[in-house]
């Protein structure tokens, strides 16, 4: 099976691109360059970024080296003047949706992608917009995201630029005018994919895996050729119908491990996120997804460890053959994914230099395994309560699960949630502290089997992850217990010694992602609204400032004309932002910006507008059963964006603050899609006329509890 690229031609190709730049423009001056002939924007190679080390002014890829530690060298800014870091320039993204990219630096040019997957190229110096490029994804696909309409970051080769859409399109763009080489389709859009990973290149290829276990998808990975877009190879992380045959011997392995007919509702185990190359070792490590659907007596009903969800699975590089695994959760019921950020790196341990990779997935164990054999060296518990399981047998690598965990349809309070201990936010390892650093988080979420979860009749028709259930009052006594003993913080973990070594608490959960140093510093966005340096020995606060959104995505740093910089993407969203009971609480709807820091800078972001009033909403006059009902399809098909019980995150609009010329048009909106061109799709292929009014009627119940209160 192999799917060519379609290579766009010159006009289709202009007609998509925003705008083109001067050649002055694109002038850099990066350590390859110099002054009688600009460098070719984004040349680099293998050569180039496997010996990224030598160019610490640069940041080539999404973790900076493939080992992905997201270390720079780089020490002009430092523990002792930190504290002068101020605002140089900002770049507004022109969204109020997430960003979780990180930006690549490459000779005087910045590199991102926003929510949408809009990139952009800017003068790292300046701030100066050279080219912008809109994909213009079909915004119908929003439905089909549980998280937001973000993405995690591209990626760049000999002159390209390379990103995949929410729509599953993996694109090449001309790193000098930013318009498409060649695009191609990576997944069926029939079945309810979407792709928000960052891409990676490696020796010529371009690996991308998807998203929507949360829809009912089959994950796998694929390698593209990085300059035709010709696919290489792919890896399924799940097997599918054994009656049409398996693709490999590790997917008849793994098919040992189902029972019941999974393939019909994908099975899950997308790769969403980290993948890694290994030069040294020619391998592709893959962190593959939570079950589809989430309750496994729903997905695979005989239960079984469902191979190969949730685990880390190395392949070989150059043809996506299996090598071995390790499965974090066997049988996953509890939407543990262990496509969380995976580092590279060698440790002494026992006296000995392991070649290592880590893991601080979502089910709170930080793991450290043997990247050469898979062997796990140790696991531990990065947070105080873990209630899932009580630790991993080193013999066997299996986790030890409490009973409490084997949730029925019952709803039980447990921690990690499905948010996770610790989830995508960008991870990092300084090797002169030997300590690794994230956001880590206790957060609490009521586990239950859906009593009334069906077999979706097609792809795309699912309205329940086969957990959860009606918003009893057990439900919501729950829920509101969840959100009081939610606690976020930074963690500097040791990995040798499987142990925290310092804590620094957060106001909340959904703290950013990090960045490391030479300079004896971690650097970090906050869930306060703030961008804060400190110490990275001892964790002590050198810096914070307010910047009015959470910059959730991993920081960079760079080097130009002998100065450093500080960068990262601030654009609050996301699942935590969007899902969660307490997301909202005081947060502005705010614009997503690049901010970019250096010392004795004194920038200053412009001021947030007002906040509209909030219009007083009709009177409160159907039925409690009516209510009742719409509180439930509400839950299933629009908590996820609108926000729990009606209280949105601030990132998508609060249904209880609508205008009566919303309400008058509600019904359209949800079923004839007439705001889909903001990413509000129609509903109308799961929701009937009274069902969309039901809803109507419970939003309405919620604004006059709000206004009552
Ligand atoms: C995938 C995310 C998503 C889901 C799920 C979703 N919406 Fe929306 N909705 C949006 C977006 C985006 C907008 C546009 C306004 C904005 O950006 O906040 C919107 C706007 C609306 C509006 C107009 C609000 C206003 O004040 O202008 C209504 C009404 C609405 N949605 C109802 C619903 C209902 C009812 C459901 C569940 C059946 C639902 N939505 C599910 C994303 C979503």
């Amino acid at each position: 099976m192999r799917a060519s690229a379609v290579v766009l031609t010159g006009i289709s190709a202009l007609a998509l691109s925003a705008c083109g730049p001067s050649d002055t423009e694109l002038n850099g001056h990066g350590a390859s360059g110099n002054a009688a002939a600009p460098p070719a924007p984004a040349a680099v190679d293998s050569q180039r970024l496997l010996a990224a080390d030598n160019e610490p002014g640069e940041w080539m890829a999404p973790g900076r080296t493939y080992s992905e530690q997201r270390f720079s060298p780089l020490k002009q800014i430092n523990d002792g003047n930190v504290h002068e870091l101020g605002l140089a320039w900002y770049f507004d993204l022109n969204t109020h949706r997430g960003v979780e990219s990180s930006p690549l630096v490459i000779d005087g040019v910045m590199y991102t992608i926003s929510a949408w997957n809009v990139t952009y190229a800017i003068d790292a110096r300046t701030g100066k917009q050279i080219w912008r490029y809109d994909p213009q994804v079909d915004r119908d696909r929003a439905r089909f995201l549980c998280c937001d309409v973000v993405n995690r970051g591209i990626s760049a080769w000999k002159g390209k630029i390379y990103l995949t859409t929410i729509d599953g399109r993996l694109i090449a763009l001309d790193a000098r005018t930013g318009t498409p080489v060649w695009s191609t389709q990576t997944f069926d859009k029939t079945w309810p994919y979407t792709s928000t990973g960052a891409t990676r290149v490696f020796d010529g290829k371009v690996i991308i895996g998807n998203a929507g276990g949360e829809y009912g998808v089959r994950g796998y990975v694929t390698a593209y050729d990085a300059e035709s877009g010709e696919q290489l190879w792919r890896f399924y992380t799940v097997p599918g119908d054994p009656a049409k045959g398996f693709e490999s011997k590790a997917m008849e392995m793994a098919a040992k491990t189902w029972t019941g007919e999974w393939w019909k509702q994908g099975g899950g185990g997308t790769a969403w996120d980290a993948i890694v190359y290994d030069p040294e070792l020619k391998l592709i490590y893959i962190g593959t997804g939570n079950g589809s659907p989430h309750a496994q007596a729903y997905r695979s009903p005989g239960g079984g460890d469902n191979l190969f969800l949730a685990s880390i699975v190395a392949v070989r590089w150059d043809t996506g053959e299996y090598v071995w695994h390790y499965q974090e959760v066997p049988g996953d019921s509890w939407d543990f994914t262990a496509t969380m950020p995976i580092i590279l790196a060698d440790l002494e341990i026992d006296g000995k230099l392991r070649k290592v990779l880590m893991q601080a997935p979502k089910n709170g164990f930080f793991y450290v395994l043997d990247r050469v054999t898979g062997e796990l060296i140790s696991a531990e518990k990065f947070t105080p309560v873990n209630l899932w399981a009580t630790h991993v047998d080193l013999k066997t690598g299996r986790p030890a699960i409490t009973r409490e965990a084997r949730y029925g349809t019952e709803p039980v309070l447990l921690t990690p949630s499905v948010a996770g201990a610790h989830n995508w936010n960008p991870m990092a390892y300084n090797p002169i502290t030997g300590l690794v650093y994230f956001p880590a988080q206790e957060h609490w979420w009521p586990f239950s089997i859906d009593p009334d979860y069906k077999v979706p009749d097609g792809p795309a028709q699912r309205t329940s992850t086969g957990t959860g259930g009606p918003m009893t009052p057990k439900r919501m006594e729950l829920m509101k217990l969840a959100d009081s003993r939610e606690k976020g913080w930074l963690t500097a973990w040791d990995p040798v010694k499987q142990k925290e070594v310092w804590h620094v608490p957060h106001e909340r959960a959904g703290n950013g992602g990090v960045l490391t140093t030479a300079g004896n510093l971690v650097l970090e966005g906050t869930a306060a609204r703030t961008f804060a340096a400190f110490k990275a020995d001892t964790g002590e606060k050198l810096w914070e400032m307010p910047v009015q959104t959470v910059p959730m995505a991993g920081p960079i740093t760079y080097m130009l004309d002998g100065e450093q910089y500080v960068a990262v993407n601030a654009g609050w969203g996301g699942g935590m932002a969007m899902a969660e009971l307490r997301g909202g609480r005081g947060m502005h709807r705010s614009d997503a910006r690049v901010l970019v820091f250096k010392l004795g800078a004194k920038g200053e972001l412009s001021p947030l507008p007002d906040r509209p009033p909030i219009p007083l909403p009709p009177p409160s006059t159907a039925s409690k059963e009516v209510i009742d009902k719409g509180a439930d399809l509400y839950a299933r098909t629009c908590a996820n964006c609108h926000g729990p019980q009606a209280v949105s995150g601030g990132v998508i609009k609060d249904l209880r603050h609508m205008t009566a010329q919303t309400h008058a048009m509600f019904n359209d909106i949800v079923l004839k899609g007439t705001m889909s061109g903001l990413g509000m799709a129609s509903f109308a292929n799961v929701l009937s006329e009274s069902d969309a009014e039901a809803i109507h009627a419970y939003v309405i119940a919620r604004a006059n509890d709000e206004w009552n209160r």
